[in-house]
């Protein structure tokens, strides 16, 4: 592992002890985003490689004991999440290279209609820009991420878990949003 993203780790690791998740994003927001600006960040090749049918995901540390994972994401230019929840679980994630528009939303009904369609709202559009990190802590964990760029974008993710499934919300009539369950894995 480089030096600057074992520098990165131990101070994951610190931070993760602070117990209270607002506390804990907050502070890996803070090194998260000190570590690029700093550009002490040099990722393996392999987390460079793109998939042609959509981003990849491969898993960067995982701690037990402290119960957090770090994951590196690579997008191609076009390639975007759907609208997915975090699964309960906290998560930051920073910008290492290119650029990402990130839209949030509020859920307004949860599937408990006679349809059991989910509602949202979209709440927010930004472009983060390298060196800048957000913050997600459920219930407030509706988004969708996409590459803003014609070129790669990598993104590196700290979740406060896990997640090895969460849910996608697809578009259906009438404003309306079907609740999928979907299984997430590492690429290599
Ligand atoms: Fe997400």
């Amino acid at each position: 592992m480089p030096d600057g993203v074992s520098q990165l780790i131990a101070r994951i690791d610190e931070a993760v002890t602070l117990r209270d998740p607002d506390a804990i994003t907050q502070r890996i927001k803070q090194e998260l985003q000190d570590a690029i600006r700093a550009r002490s960040i040099a990722l393996p090749a392999r987390f460079h490689r793109l998939r042609p049918d959509s981003y990849a995901r491969r898993l960067l540390h995982r701690n037990d004991a402290l119960g957090y994972t770090a994951v590196v994401m690579t997008w191609g230019p076009g390639q975007r999440t759907a609208l997915h929840d975090h699964a309960g679980i906290w998560c930051v994630e920073g910008v290492v290279e290119g650029g990402m528009e990130v839209t949030r939303f509020d859920l307004i009904d949860a599937g408990t209609g006679p349809a059991g369609a989910y509602r949202f709202e979209e709440k927010d559009r930004v472009h983060a820009a390298v060196g800048s990190a957000g913050s997600l802590i459920p219930p407030f964990e509706y988004h969708i991420l996409a590459n803003a760029l014609d070129r790669p974008s990598i993104t590196l993710h700290v979740y406060g878990g896990e997640m090895t499934s969460c849910h996608v919300f697809e578009p259906a009539d009438g404003g309306r949003y079907v609740r999928r369950e979907r299984a997430l894995s590492y690429d290599d």
